[in-house]
């Protein structure tokens, strides 16, 4: 059956490209690039082609200098522009030249005070899930894949670099050309770039990190483990294929904790805590290397193939390197975390089911933790059934079986039946994938450290908090799930204490902090607000800055307080994270 991606305008029948060649020129001041792209398709094309883009103004396009005649349609608002190359006439490559819209949703241009370090401009790209249209006209759809090459033009006081492999610079003059390769095919939504004033450190045979460089030692320390946790993934899903992993600490305003782009995973600075405390972003987004990166979702709709694997393997990590009652409670935590999410969208929601259906809609509002942990929560359902001396083995041959290919719900559930009859026998595979809410048999997790925190909160009730001394030394999961597990409110001195206890700053453990916000919220505790104008002017990732925004909107003290306080820094947040509280607070009516 056809694979139909609602969110692209490619056809694929046409022809697919294989390859492209980039030149690009990154002009900061003007907030563009200027790019030439050499494309290769899969075989000679005649008649039209249609590709994806969004807002490039096109100068020309062309095959063996032969101009190709085009025509953009208007802009749809979450798609974007169908790009249609009118008649091919036979060619199998062809060039196209323009520049991006200084608007391009891809990328963001940060002025110098916006990095770490204040003295120079740096911008990055994020594509997922749709953005890769606006930096270049191409086919965006995760079922298409192409290598590339690429040099790019900077001004010398900047670095480039690219989720591929570095092959050089040029010096020309005032600027440099940095050279790069992509040998492993991809999906145009891990196309990435950025450049600033970075530089690079190696941290371990196939690790290194770039960031700027007052960020540069302490990123290194933090991530000094990446190579251990390399070998371990490796164990669960087979040879590590991309050859680096390598790491890029950008600045606050990047959208999201970590992006998986392939041989360079973009991560949020607020990962590096000094405590090693961030390890299971880095968890996830290695993972991510086989689960989204190998074996990637056919479509937008089977996003659970890519984070639910994630999600799953990530806990699997996590049992190895953080021992399993973290792990353990861990789980149990984004549980409650789906739960909230369910309930938000309604039990009956089809948004609540793993296959979802996401026509019309933008990919970047519909991040839940549907996908994520009713995916996760499903995995490890199927393990459960036929125990890991059977389902570690199918993980491999799953990941092997589709490399470097992409894969819808249906073709996962069929290698399943396939290679995973046991499982298929004894777990409800339809409702689990096809009903909302959570299925009867959804596993459950206990933890003895969880077992401990609900001693703690009886004891809270009677009047007692932890110690200072002992609570300090907790580790960040127990602090988040004991701030949890107190009551929705507590009196205003309880915050207080509590604090002082956790030693609670806005540049503290995002995880721990947000939690302590919200109940700070929620309690009409006052003293916080200082605190949390802070943390939301220096915390990009909207997954924490959303919830924290409608936890504002659902309390009538910060009701009032929400608007005023996201215009004062919403010129600091990228377009995805504004969107996203945008669309909390309009349907809050704030
Ligand atoms: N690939 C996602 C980020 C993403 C999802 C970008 C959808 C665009 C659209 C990444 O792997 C991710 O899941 N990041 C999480 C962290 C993770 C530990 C749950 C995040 O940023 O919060
Ligand atoms: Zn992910």
């Amino acid at each position: 059956m056809a694979v139909v991606d609602s969110h692209s305008y490619a056809v694929l029948e046409q022809g697919q490209i294989k390859h492209v060649n980039l030149d690009i020129a990154v002009e900061l001041a003007a907030r563009l690039m200027r790019i030439r792209a050499d494309y290769q398709l899969d075989h000679p094309v005649d008649g039209p082609l249609h590709l994806d883009s969004s807002g490039q103004a096109i100068t020309k396009i062309y095959s063996r200098s032969h101009p190709i005649e085009w025509k953009m349609d208007a802009a749809e608002p979450i798609v974007g522009q169908r790009l249609r190359l009118m008649d091919l006439r036979g060619a199998q490559d062809f060039t196209i030249e323009f520049t991006t819209s200084p608007e391009a949703s891809a990328l963001q241009w940060l002025e110098p005070v916006q990095t770490a370090g204040g003295q120079h401009p740096f911008v990055y790209s994020q594509c997922q899930a749709i953005h890769a249209r606006s930096l270049f006209p191409c086919q965006d759809s995760p079922g298409v894949r192409f290598t590339y090459e690429a040099r790019v033009r900077v001004p010398n006081h900047l670095r480039a670099v690219m989720a591929a492999a570095p092959l050089g610079v040029e010096h020309e003059g005032d600027q440099d050309v940095y050279s790069f390769r992509m040998p492993q095919p991809i999906p145009a939504y891990l196309f990435a770039i950025a450049a600033g004033d970075l530089r690079f450190k190696e941290i371990g045979p196939r690790t290194g990190i770039y960031a700027e460089p007052s960020m540069l030692e302490a990123a290194a320390w933090e991530f000094e483990e990446n190579e251990r946790k390399i070998i371990e993934a490796e164990k669960l899903f087979g040879p590590y294929l991309w050859d680096r992993y390598d790491l890029l600490i950008l600045p606050p305003s990047f959208p999201y904790g970590g992006m998986e782009n392939p041989r360079l995973t973009f991560l949020t600075p607020t990962a590096v805590t000094g405590d090693r405390s961030t390890t299971t972003l880095i968890s996830h987004e290695l993972a991510h290397s086989w689960t989204g990166n190998l074996v990637t979702n056919a479509t937008w709709d089977d996003f659970w193939l890519n984070e639910g694997w994630t999600s799953y393997a990530e806990a699997r990590i996590s049992e190895i390197v953080e021992g399993d009652e973290i792990a353990r409670m861990t789980c149990i935590i984004n549980h409650d975390l789906l739960k909230e999410d369910i309930q938000e969208y309604g039990w009956e929601s089809p948004h609540t089911c793993l296959k979802d259906s996401l026509k019309g809609l933008n990919p970047d509002l519909m991040v839940s933790n549907v996908p994520y942990h009713k995916g996760r929560l499903f995995l490890t359902r199927l393990e459960q059934a036929v125990g890991r001396g059977a389902f570690d083995p199918f993980i491999h041959r799953y990941i092997a079986t589709h490399q470097f290919g992409s894969l819808t719900t249906e073709g996962f559930v069929e290698f399943l039946r396939k290679e995973l009859p046991a499982a298929v026998e004894k777990v409800d595979i339809e409702t689990w994938i096809y009903q909302p809410g959570l299925p009867a048999d959804c596993p459950v997790f206990t933890s003895k450290l969880y077992d401990d925190l609900m001693a703690r909160i009886a004891a809270y009730a009677g009047g007692v908090l932890p110690a200072r001394e002992e609570a300090r030394n907790w580790h960040y999961v127990q602090k988040r799930m004991f701030l949890r597990l107190l009551p929705a409110k507590i009196p205003v001195e309880d915050c207080r204490k509590l604090e002082e206890i956790f030693g609670i700053e806005p540049g503290g453990n995002l995880r721990v902090v947000y939690e302590f916000y919200r109940l700070a919220i929620r309690s009409g505790y006052k003293e916080a607000l200082p605190g949390i104008e802070e943390w939301v002017g220096r915390v990009g990732r909207h997954a924490f800055l959303t919830p924290l925004f409608r936890g504002m909107t659902e309390t009538d003290w910060t009701r009032r307080l929400a608007r005023p306080m996201f215009e004062s820094v919403r010129p600091r947040h990228h377009p995805i994270t504004v969107a996203a509280v945008e669309d909390v607070l309009k349907g809050a009516g704030v």
